[in-house]
């Protein structure tokens, strides 16, 4: 029923106490608009201002890695554990159940294989697209010293662009050519170009003196797994990169191709969100792998 006259003595407007105005939990990130907000608070915990975010779009240029050849079999057991998922659109519509309620980092770059030049991409999914899917955020790889450095910045900054539009954050992640030193000075500045040039967050590789490749980026950072390494060194590279500043991992073969994926995936979340060391989340791991499966 409307409001009435004998309901008026009921209201409280607390006069006394001022609206509240908080700042944004992420780094960074508290200038953009509500919708760019609440995407990234989706794929980042407001808890513990970390992600453990699943990539597992390895096939956008590598066809069926290891460990993906079959995503539905592989990667669905593991999307419970998971913060966000990093995928292809086409596993997403394909294979990803639409009733999930994790968060969507889409690959939103590519073209050519690992038979070619890989840093020759273009942008590979219209923002239209992107906002059909439900997405909280585009991906896009860029390759700074590759030979087409400059249309990856410009791929970046057109989902940048459109992507600030509708309130779709940019991951610009960091793509490290064989020729190329991986050390904190390149990555210090792949990573400063893609935050300067637009970036919500960057994704890049964990590497000595990482902590000042965090402190001179603006925006978070999540750390790739890289190459499958025995269980205890990835959590060890997962808990240094934490130590050091970063906001979260992105991986991808350290999860799926352990012996474990499941197991693995939740002693990666103890180390990310409650900063377990990794000699314990390794125990953690172990003890899960050889619990016997529940009937
Ligand atoms: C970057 O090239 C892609 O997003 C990869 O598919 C992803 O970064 C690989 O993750 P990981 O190195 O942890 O397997």
């Amino acid at each position: 029923m409307a409001d009435t006259d004998n309901m008026k003595e009921a209201k409280n407007y607390y006069p006394e106490i001022p609206q509240r105005s908080e700042l944004f939990f992420l780094k960074g990130s508290n200038s953009y608009d509500w919708g760019m907000k609440n995407r990234l608070a989706r794929i980042f915990s407001p808890v513990s201002g970390k992600t453990v975010m699943l990539a597992f779009d390895h096939g956008y240029f590598q066809g069926p890695t290891t460990g993906l050849e079959r995503v539905d079999i592989s990667i669905l057991p593991l999307v419970p554990q998971a913060d966000a998922l990093m995928l292809t659109r086409g596993i997403l519509r394909t294979i990803i159940p639409a009733s999930t309620q994790k968060p969507i980092v889409m690959r939103a770059s590519g073209g050519p294989s690992i038979l070619k030049e890989l840093s020759n991409e273009h942008q590979a999914v219209d923002m239209e697209d992107a906002v059909r899917m439900n997405v909280c955020a585009v991906a896009v790889q860029v390759f700074i010293g590759g030979e087409y450095e400059t249309q990856s910045i410009v791929n970046m900054t057109r989902l940048v662009d459109a992507g600030m539009r509708c309130g779709i954050p940019t991951l610009g992640v960091t793509a490290v050519g064989r020729e190329i030193t991986r050390d904190a000075r390149y990555i210090g500045l792949a990573v400063r170009m893609c935050a300067e040039l637009g970036a919500t967050f960057v994704k890049t590789y964990f590497v000595p003196g990482f902590e000042t490749v965090t402190a001179a980026c603006p925006v978070p950072i999540v750390i790739a797994g890289g190459k499958k390494l025995p269980e205890l060194d990835a959590l060890k590279m997962a808990h240094d990169a934490i130590s050091q500043g970063a906001s979260g991992v992105d991986m991808g073969r350290n999860i799926f191709q352990a012996e474990a994926p499941v197991a693995m995936l939740q002693a990666v979340r103890k180390v990310v969100h409650e900063n377990m060391p990794p000699e314990h989340a390794f125990e953690l791991y172990q003890d899960l792998k050889n619990a016997p499966a529940m009937a």
